[in-house]
């Protein structure tokens, strides 16, 4: 028996075989069932469920649940059943349900405490033991440290304002539930996922330093348990599970702006035509909730009075614009909205099952649609399209925790029943699922209405999966120094559970920001994956202007310096669709096996070539920077450092500390005003000494759906550069679409001489500067393989 937060666990025990498989075991309890499968040879699955079968109710996570055969040896022995695979070992005892997983040397990843695997009641739990250097990270969304050994966190999504750990140190739930967590022991990777959308408890080594405690309200016990050893082998497989971000709009790449809120049309043009009038790339404008209709959902108010034209007045100007769309349907018998729902039998019921449950958020009172069910997804699909029509191109899903103002517990009653796609689930077992089924219904119902556009679609709820309807941001943070360094550590920790692409509101949201922390808060947000300005009602101003000519040519600056790395990013964006591969990286992601880099949580990597270490301090202006093995280049200056140390670098207010790994390929393209204004045809790859560069250049109309029917263009670039020599290899490129690339500029970093190029054989021009070290040249693009060689 184990004790827990007060509920003690009985352990599964005395276990029989009763059936062997060949990928998969199925041991039996008088009480208990248990099946452990090797689903693949790095990943294992522990099901254990307190009844003599089963539930055969599909995840709402899990994307794949078909993978191919391959070589599992399943023994029985010594009262223990073992699956052993060419990766690894999962073992479970049958006399007190211990269970243990190995790699194939007899490294231990994971290891349950005898006893302490089973059921109180309703209750599933587990406790695993924690090794002296073990860290824990990942857990998608969550306050506290970056690491999160030593942290209680519940797993339930919950609307909070403010969520800055300096004001609210003993919060434990945020809007996004993922229970999937990465350990590292020695260096080496192990990952762990319980598939259960119940409330959870994990107590991270809190109550006790060496002992991980997890507890789920109700439902099976199914963990998903992955081996590694790397990092990105982890996070492969669990996307590979869970599925992978589609790819957005390009657009959905540039600078966003919005905040609470633009109360009228003319507000809004206003700030539209200052971003051109002023010459601050702009793509993205958000309306927050006084463009509707005493906040009805799908509807625009008095304020603004002609959307459509209003869109299509800003689309002119290259604006797109985002709408927020909140779940709750105001009650009110005249609202069209409501009276379809109502026809739809669309609402989640009271607690009694007999009416629908009202509650209360901003339209007051508000009933809550059951995006759990198809027809419902679909009628508020429908719905959707009526913003769609008037040219909106993306929607903002806010306070689908669901956030409920009428309770204390700030959601639904937890009785209340949910009649899903997969049956009766009282509101406790959908609860976490809420967000993400309401984001499902935004992208499928864009992509029924419009098959071949790109939806874009943001959510603050979610659970694990929700990558594959929505990117999202971490709500209401606050305008403190505090969270700028918090948001870091989120970011990091979301995109390796999942969410590539996510992010915060720059600034801050709640309070008032200043002109120092809205610059740096600017400096660290141009590399992170979204990039949204968003601010609170009745706060000051925050735009890019708002303090003055000397913070707007800072904060201009750099979002020109986000378009320009625009052609890098869309590249990793193609990556994490692909492959689940985090776009910004904590260090650790390619450096594991070096405890300072895992440990540096103020620090990430932008894709495999840029660190950023963003100054998180007011007044700060140097700070301590760890660069990993390796050699660094000084983005800014040049300047050429070796790795495995700190390093003290120069941060004046205008300069966020940023290096470049020795060997990178950075591919730019000129400052644009929003994202297609011209045609990316002149591509600069800039280029930096070290042996072994390698980009995987890609292409695709950053519109269409039709990247998933092969439409797309994919080249590899590799690069060895010395001091005074190197070569430079552009592959044929494959893939049905024809490149927009019109001229390489390649842009040598960090050389001393003017270098002699020729180009498969032939010489061409460069350029040398002898004051910033760089050497040019141009060449024309061409579908045949490319050789450079220079001397
Ligand atoms: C919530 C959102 C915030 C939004 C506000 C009003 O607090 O998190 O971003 O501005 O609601 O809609």
């Amino acid at each position: 028996m184990s004790k827990f937060n007060g509920a003690t666990v009985k352990s599964i025990g005395q276990l029989q075989v009763r059936d062997i498989g060949s990928q998969a075991a199925l041991v039996q309890s008088s009480r208990d069932t248990v099946q452990i499968t090797a689903l693949a040879p790095d990943l294992f699955r522990l099901r254990i469920a307190r009844a003599r079968s089963f539930s055969e109710r599909p995840s709402w996570a899990v994307s794949k649940t078909e993978w191919p055969a391959h070589v599992t040896k399943i023994t029985q022995s010594g009262g223990e059943i073992v699956l052993a695979t060419e990766k690894g070992r999962l073992s479970l005892n049958l006399k007190n349900g211990q269970w243990k997983l190995c790699d194939l040397h007899g490294n231990v990843a994971f290891d349950s405490l005898a006893g302490a695997t089973g059921f109180q009641v309703t209750k599933a739990g587990v406790t695993l033991k924690l090794t002296a250097d073990e860290s824990i990270f990942g857990l998608g969304e969550t306050t506290g440290t970056y690491n999160k050994r030593g942290l209680i966190r519940e797993l339930w999504n919950i609307d909070v304002l403010g969520h800055a750990k300096a004001i609210y140190p003993g919060l434990r739930s945020l809007y996004v539930s993922i229970p999937f967590v990465i350990s590292l022991r020695q260096g080496s990777a192990a990952g762990l996922f319980w598939d259960n959308p119940a409330r959870q408890l994990w107590d991270i080594g809190q109550t006790n330093q060496d002992n991980w405690q997890m507890t789920a309200a109700s439902g099976e016990i199914d963990l998903y348990l992955f081996l590694g050893p790397e990092v990105g082998d982890v996070v492969a497989r669990y996307t590979e599970l869970t599925g992978r971000m589609p790819m957005p709009p390009m657009w959905a790449l540039g600078y966003q702006q919005c905040r609470y809120s633009y109360e009228t049309a003319r507000r809004t043009e206003e700030v539209a035509k200052t971003f051109r009038d002023k010459k601050i790339p702009c793509d993205v404008i958000y309306l927050d909730i006084h463009h509707m209709d005493g906040y009805r959902v799908f509807t625009f108010g008095k304020t603004y009075p002609k959307p459509g034209q209003l869109m299509s007045r800003l689309a002119k100007k290259g604006f797109k614009v985002v709408t927020i769309v909140d779940p709750g349907v105001k009650d009110d018998p005249d609202f069209n909205v409501l009276k379809r729902g109502l026809k739809e039998n669309a609402f989640v019921k009271d607690p009694q099952g007999r009416k629908d449950y009202v509650g209360r958020v901003w339209p007051g009172r508000s009933r809550f649609p059951d995006f759990l069910r198809r027809n419902v997804r679909e009628w508020w699909g429908r719905e959707q399209n009526k913003l769609l029509e008037l040219g909106v191109a993306g929607f903002w899903n806010d306070m689908n925790e669901p956030a409920n103002f009428a309770l204390p517990t700030k959601t639904l009653p937890e009785k209340c029943p949910h009649h899903t796609d997969v049956g009766l689930m009282p509101h406790s077992d959908a609860h976490n699922l809420y967000g993400m089924q309401m984001a499902r219904a935004s992208r499928e119902g864009a992509l029924a209405h419009q098959p071949n556009e790109r939806p874009f679609v943001i959510s603050r709820a979610g659970y694990a999966g929700v990558q594959r309807y929505a990117m999202v941001w971490t709500g209401d943070n606050s305008s403190v120094w505090d969270h700028l360094n918090d948001a870091i550590q989120m970011f990091l920790n979301l995109s390796i559970s999942g969410l590539a692409f996510c992010g915060g509101d720059i600034g801050g949201f709640l309070d008032n920001t200043t002109p120092e922390l809205l610059l740096r808060w600017f400096q660290m947000a141009t590399f992170t994956p979204f990039y949204r300005n968003h601010t609170n009602i009745k706060t000051i101003d925050q735009e890019p202007w708002a303090f003055g000519p000397k913070v707007e040519a800072i904060c201009r600056r750099y979002i020109e310096l986000r378009y320009q790395l625009l052609p890098y990013l869309y590249g990793l964006f193609s990556e994490a669709h692909r492959n689940g591969t985090p776009i910004m990286r904590p260090l650790f992601w390619h450096y594991q096996d070096d405890p300072v880099a895992t440990a540096a949580g103020d620090q990430f990597m932008l894709g495999d070539s840029l660190m950023v270490a963003p100054i998180v301090r007011q007044g700060a202006v140097a700070r301590s920077v760890y660069l990993p093995r390796g050699e660094w280049f000084d983005f800014w200056t040049g300047q050429k450092h070796a790795g495995a140390r700190h390093v003290l670098a120069d941060a004046p207010i205008e300069k966020i500390p940023l290096y470049v790994r020795g060997g990178a390929i950075i591919p730019m393209a000129a400052v644009q005003q929003f994202v297609d204004q011209k045609p990316l045809t002149t591509i600069n790859l800039h280029i930096w000494p070290g042996a072994n560069g390698a980009l995987n250049w890609y292409e695709d109309d950053g519109v269409t759906m039709n990247y998933t029917s092969g439409d797309y263009l994919e080249r590899q670039i590799t690069s060895s550069l010395e001091k005074n020599s190197g070569r430079i290899h552009l592959s044929v490129p494959t893939g049905r679409r024809a490149s927009k690339v019109k001229i390489w500029r390649v842009i040598l970093r960090g050389v001393s001489k003017h270098l002699r190029a020729k180009t498969n054989n032939r010489p061409v021009a460069t350029h040398f500067d002898q004051l910033t070290n760089i050497c040019s040249l141009e060449l024309p693009n061409t579908n045949s393989g490319m050789e450079i060689t220079l001397k």
